[in-house]
């Protein structure tokens, strides 16, 4: 179905499905009809976003954030740079990062640290896959959706060069198509 690039398929459209509702319905318990803001971290965390907003029942606002990370193999200080900042205050609100995939850790362990001093009332990170054994910064996200091996993955919104983003399930890439950084 899918070209050579493609290695195999990791995670099922029904496998998603199941495990984005689950999510949904942990958060609307957890937080038992408290509002929440869900930010979505541009573009990787859209498809996700999009579903688990619609799998969580009660007072909900929006907004969207954009960073990009010089990937800690290419500076040691692996600083995080905002492209895209939010477009209200988070100032007293209760809030949860909705990212595609925490993999060295290192833009969430500096988003966090800067949504932080805007203070809000609380600050949560759902991530929709999680690459433990790729840590380079210590952190821990609150709601996972799946724990991959050391693999690249694509689809449902992960890309590879920006492309692939639009496959309805995530699928392992080959290794010939990538050089390991
Ligand atoms: P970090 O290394 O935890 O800072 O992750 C930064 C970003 O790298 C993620 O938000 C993704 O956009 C991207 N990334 C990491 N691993 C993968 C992958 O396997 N496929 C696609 N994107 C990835
Ligand atoms: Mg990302």
């Amino acid at each position: 179905m899918y070209g050579k690039e493609i290695k195999k398929v990791l995670i099922t459209k029904d496998q998603i499905a199941k495990r984005v509702q689950e999510l949904g319905e942990e958060i609307s318990r957890d937080y038992n009809g408290e509002p929440i803001t869900l930010v979505c971290t541009l573009r990787g965390a859209t498809l996700f976003f999009a579903d688990l907003v619609r799998a969580i029942e009660g007072d909900v606002e929006i907004d969207f954030i954009a960073c990009s990370s010089y990937g800690a193999g290419t500076t040691s200080s692996g600083e995080v740079k905002m492209l895209k900042d939010l477009s209200s205050p988070i100032e007293g609100k209760n809030v949860i990062v909705v990212e595609d995939i925490i993999d060295t850790g290192t833009t969430l362990f500096y988003l966090k640290k800067l949504l932080e001093t805007r203070k809000p009332k609380s600050l949560k990170v759902c991530s929709f896959l999680d690459k433990p054994s790729r840590r380079k910064v210590e952190f821990k996200g609150d709601y996972i959706g799946f724990e991959i091996e050391n693999e690249y993955v694509v689809g449902y919104g992960l890309d590879y060069n920006q492309k692939m983003r639009n496959l309805p399930e995530v699928c392992v890439l080959s290794p010939e198509v990538y050089a390991e950084d």
